[in-house]
């Protein structure tokens, strides 16, 4: 079911894409979806294994920054989940470490804004998206979710 779910939202996002950008992604991975679980599995406890955390919704493959989110590292608790709303407030309590942006303030969301774009689309690969992110709880695809919004397709090596 999940997996129609999906393909189906592949099928979209493909639709929505240039000639150009199609060819370019073809030769590289597609897009990947993240259940809350998925993206647990990521939180830097297992040795060895990638570490992801996502900001507004995009993956971003931190494991270069080791120092900062691996195991007892200063900022552990930010990965292996969508840690938008800390990164806004420059917060690490745990009531923080979640997608909802919901009341935050004009200078969090332009600072969370500047930190996405300066530091993590800057410095890490993107791996994919929270499926949040991207579908209702019924797995049809949200209103608001525009391909060519979306960061890999300003960018050409991330894929
Ligand atoms: C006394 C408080 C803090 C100090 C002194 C501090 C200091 C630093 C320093 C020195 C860096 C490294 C910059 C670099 O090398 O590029 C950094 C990065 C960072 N800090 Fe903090 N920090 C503090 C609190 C926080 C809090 C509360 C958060 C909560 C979200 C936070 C989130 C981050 C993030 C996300 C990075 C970027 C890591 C990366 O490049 O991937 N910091 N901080």
């Amino acid at each position: 079911m999940a997996t129609a779910h999906v393909g189906l939202l592949l099928v979209v996002v493909s639709a929505a894409l240039s000639d150009d950008v199609r060819l370019k992604q073809a030769a590289a991975e597609p897009v990947r979806l993240f259940t809350e679980e998925e993206l647990r599995r990521h939180d830097g406890t297992e040795e060895g294994r990638p570490i992801y955390m996502a900001v507004k919704g995009v993956v971003f493959d931190v494991t270069r920054g080791q120092e900062f989110y691996g195991k007892d590292a200063p900022y552990n608790a930010l990965v292996g989940k969508d840690s938008t709303r800390a990164v806004a407030k420059m917060s690490l309590d745990p009531e923080d470490l979640t997608s909802d942006t919901s009341g935050l303030t004009e200078e969090q969301l332009k600072s969370l804004d500047s930190i996405f774009e300066g530091t993590y689309k800057k410095k890490y690969p993107i791996v994919g998206y929270t499926a949040s992110r991207i579908l209702n709880e019924d797995g049809s695809p949200k209103d608001d979710f525009r391909a060519e919004q979306q960061p890999q397709l300003q960018t050409k090596d991330e894929f």
